[in-house]
């Protein structure tokens, strides 16, 4: 089991500012209930961001081979100067079509964290079905976003990414920042053809309505 020092450690080659991104994402969503949702060893995350979740799956798992995906250029490359200099990591900068077309039925768990919000919702079923695609059959996405829930949770989560996304442009949007009630993202993993596992709301102690679904390629 690796200790949260050995899963920052890889981070201290980046900037200040970096290090202490990441500590924040650590702290603020529950990316190690993700983690311990882990099937296999061939695991892909989707949106990778820095790489947080990357280190909290990879980090002491020599055993493991994990890819981490995302888009946006400054996001890998912070992931390459860190978490990607493991021996069982790979950070690519593509699309999740992208990777479909050269790597599917390559991986026994997908990730995607926080990434369906930035979507424009018609932008959903191409990118789970790519998912899918991606997953051995019978594999596992793991799903993890923040649900609208009509809380204040919700309102504050909002404001946040708007601020992230719009005025300090630390995460680009790929067309929308919005968040959806529970039943929406059920549905969309049900037309992609996963069958729901597992529903639950981690919000519980933290200020984000966080909400976790473990769902299988059908
Ligand atoms: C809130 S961050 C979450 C990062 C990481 N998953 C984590 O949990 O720390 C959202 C990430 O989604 C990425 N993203 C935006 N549009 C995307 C798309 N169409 N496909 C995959 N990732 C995307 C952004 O570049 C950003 O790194």
């Amino acid at each position: 089991m690796a200790t949260m020092r050995s899963v920052l450690e890889p981070f201290d080659a980046l900037p200040l500012k970096e290090r202490l991104f990441v500590r924040g994402r650590l702290a603020s969503a529950p990316l190690h209930e993700l983690a311990v949702r882990a099937e296999g060893s061939v695991l892909l995350d989707v949106g990778c961001g820095h790489g947080a979740l990357i280190a909290l799956l990879a980090v002491a798992r020599p055993d493991r081979r994990m890819v981490g995906i995302d888009p946006d250029a400054r996001k890998t490359d912070w992931a390459r100067r860190s978490v990607g200099l493991c021996a069982n990591v790979e950070i690519v900068t593509c699309t999740i079509d992208a990777l479909a077309a050269e790597r599917a039925g390559t991986f026994e768990t997908v990730f995607v964290a926080d990434v369906l919000y930035l979507l424009d919702p018609a932008a959903w079923l191409p990118f789970l079905r790519a998912a899918h695609t991606l997953l051995k059959p019978g594999g596992r996405l793991v799903l993890k976003e923040a649900e609208d829930d009509g809380s204040w949770r919700v309102a504050k989560a909002l404001w946040q990414e708007r601020l992230m996304v719009h005025l300090l442009r630390r995460t680009r949007s790929s067309g929308a920042v919005g968040f959806v009630p529970r039943a929406v993202l059920t549905a969309a993993l049900r037309g992609a053809c996963f069958d729901i596992e597992e529903t639950v709301s981690l919000a519980r102690g933290y200020s984000t309505p966080h909400v976790l679904f473990t769902a299988r390629a059908a």
